[in-house]
């Protein structure tokens, strides 16, 4: 029979970002922007980009082995796999299958989440529910992204905007109660995919010289609405989870948010009434790191001090679909 455990927690966590920085001089020498101009409006000085034959399943091989030796457990013990990208290697095998090859792991259960922005938290959200089934021990999720190659660089208003990198976090059965992954929620509106897409590639729009001369393989975006959705979704799922919980945000010693732009953090932070200092952010040197990103975030806060054990953390992201989710963390 199976035994749910007492709890689940983050037992390690791993990041990755590719060797080569782009500045935003550098953009500048790609499309008509500015240093000055992609600062002021996104908060993002630079970006990394992965080299030419670097993969998904490499970057997120990468981060995967960090969080295991993070976690410190060995990795024959690691039962499931869950990769959240939407820029997989290849359509199918996923990338998850890649990831257990590449990181030397069992023939255990491995499949990819597609939730673009959102994709961490809710790899992070499904990967807990099955651990906390107590079909599984310890859960290996990863949020991975190769976004240069699906940047238009005839597109200033969205080509600035993105980075690669890779994120991993190994969850764990505790017997500890009240600790680790307290509770989790999504949300998908999909009745205006245009509002960020990349068209082109699936069977809508199979792969076609056409298809390619039209470049409906870059990812498209109507910068405005996504802006003022995510502004809001991210507000709503944070109070949501909050209540849920019978916490207010005053409980909150550290927020994650999806790293998309740093006015959409400050005003994340204005309409909560949290000071923008309770918001951990790196989209200076970054960028926007999709389902990689509160991942990276997160690993990031832990590895400098700013999570403690017994801090609650929340983690909220929004993304294409339009996707969003949230979760909440007690630290262990
Ligand atoms: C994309 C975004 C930065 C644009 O900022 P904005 O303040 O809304 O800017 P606008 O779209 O109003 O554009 C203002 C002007 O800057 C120009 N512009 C756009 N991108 C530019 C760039 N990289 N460099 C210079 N100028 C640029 C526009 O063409 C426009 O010029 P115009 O007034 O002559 O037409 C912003 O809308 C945004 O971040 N949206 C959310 C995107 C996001 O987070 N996506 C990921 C979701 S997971």
């Amino acid at each position: 029979m199976l035994r749910p455990p007492a709890s689940i927690i983050i037992a390690g966590t791993g990041s990755y970002l590719p060797e080569k920085v782009v500045t935003n001089d550098d953009m500048a020498r790609l499309v008509e922007t500015s240093d000055e101009w992609i600062r002021t409006r996104t908060g993002i000085r630079e970006r990394h980009f992965a080299a030419e034959g670097e993969t998904t399943s490499d970057m997120a091989t990468a981060a995967a082995n960090k969080a295991i030796a993070a976690a410190g457990i060995a990795r024959e013990e690691i039962d499931l796999i869950v990769v959240a990208t939407m820029t997989p290697d290849m359509p199918f095998p996923s990338t998850a299958c890649l990831v257990q090859a590449k990181v030397g792991l069992g023939n255990v259960t491995a499949f990819d989440v597609q939730a673009a922005c959102s994709g961490y938290v809710y790899a992070l959200n499904i990967a807990s529910s099955m651990l906390q089934s107590g079909a599984y021990k310890n859960a290996l999720v990863i949020g991975a992204e190769k976004t240069s190659p699906i940047l238009d660089f005839q597109d200033r208003t969205t080509c600035v905007l993105f980075g690669d990198g890779a994120s991993a976090a190994v969850l764990s059965t505790s017997a500890q109660p009240g600790v680790g992954i307290l509770g989790s929620i999504g949300g998908a509106d999909g009745s205006n995919p245009e509002l960020l897409y990349q068209p082109g590639g699936g069977t809508a729009i199979p792969a076609s010289v056409d298809s390619i001369d039209a470049r409906q393989h870059f990812l498209k975006m109507n910068g405005k609405e996504i802006f003022k959705l995510a502004v809001r979704v991210m507000e709503q799922a944070s109070l949501q989870i909050l209540d849920q919980h019978g916490l207010t945000t005053k409980d909150v010693a550290l927020f994650i948010p999806h790293q998309a732009n740093m006015r959409i953090i400050e005003s994340l932070a204005k309409r909560m009434k949290v000071p923008l200092e309770r918001f951990h952010n790196n989209l200076d040197r970054c960028g926007n790191t999709s389902a990689a990103s509160v991942g990276i975030a997160l690993d990031e806060a832990f590895r400098q001090g700013r999570i403690q054990s017994g801090d609650l953390v929340l983690l909220v992201a929004f993304g294409a679909g339009l996707t969003w989710g949230a979760s909440l963390v007690k630290w262990h």
